[in-house]
């Protein structure tokens, strides 16, 4: 049996659509794919598709919180390398992610990766499939060692004092 699953809506959207095959009595979507990563992507930027609203697509604290408030759901988290720019000189951040947080967060993810020997990527691989809400980091590679290295992250655990330190930077 397969399972269905929404990208990118609004939270208020996935609500609405659950609500409606519950009532239609045919099955609802229980997995959710968003953009999710350490860092924390501003959300208000104007976009293409929503104009003032802002965009969107980003695992927000409206869908985390859905996600908690409703067992049995799922996130996946996609693009949670942000292409590589964790660790390679030669790509950049998005402008969704020049706020203070993200130099904190950075610090923190230095901080945490110095201590364990991991590779940043892997920590934030850790960080997404170890959490108090569990995230399925759906990864891009475009080679084997990209993988191996990306695979070698669920055997990484973080003590409780590198994922309050994680968590906390903000
Ligand atoms: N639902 C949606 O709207 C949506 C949107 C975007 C993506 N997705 C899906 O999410 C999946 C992953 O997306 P993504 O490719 O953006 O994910 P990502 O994991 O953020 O980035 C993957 C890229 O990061 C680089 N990378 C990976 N491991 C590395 C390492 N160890 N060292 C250095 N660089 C490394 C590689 O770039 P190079 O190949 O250049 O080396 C790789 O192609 C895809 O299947 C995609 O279809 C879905």
């Amino acid at each position: 049996m397969g399972l269905l699953g929404l990208s990118n809506f609004w939270g208020w959207q996935l609500e609405r659509a659950r609500r409606l095959a519950d009532a239609a009595g045919i099955a609802r979507a229980d997995v959710f794919q968003y953009h999710h990563t350490y860092l924390r992507m501003r959300t208000d930027i104007a976009g293409p598709r929503f104009g003032q609203d802002g965009e969107f697509g980003t695992a927000d604290g409206s869908i985390l919180s859905y996600l908690r408030a409703e067992p049995g759901t799922t996130l996946v988290g996609y693009s949670p390398l942000l292409n590589g720019t964790y660790v390679r000189d030669d790509r950049r951040l998005d402008e969704a992610y020049d706020h203070p947080g993200t130099t904190h967060r950075l610090e923190a993810l230095a901080s945490v990766a110095d201590e364990t020997g991991a590779t940043r990527n892997q920590v934030v691989l850790a960080w997404m499939l170890g959490g108090e809400l569990p995230v399925v980091p759906l990864v891009g590679v475009s080679s084997l060692p990209q993988l191996e290295e990306a695979l070698a992250a669920v055997d990484l655990e973080l003590t409780d004092d590198q994922r309050r330190r994680l968590d906390a930077a903000h």
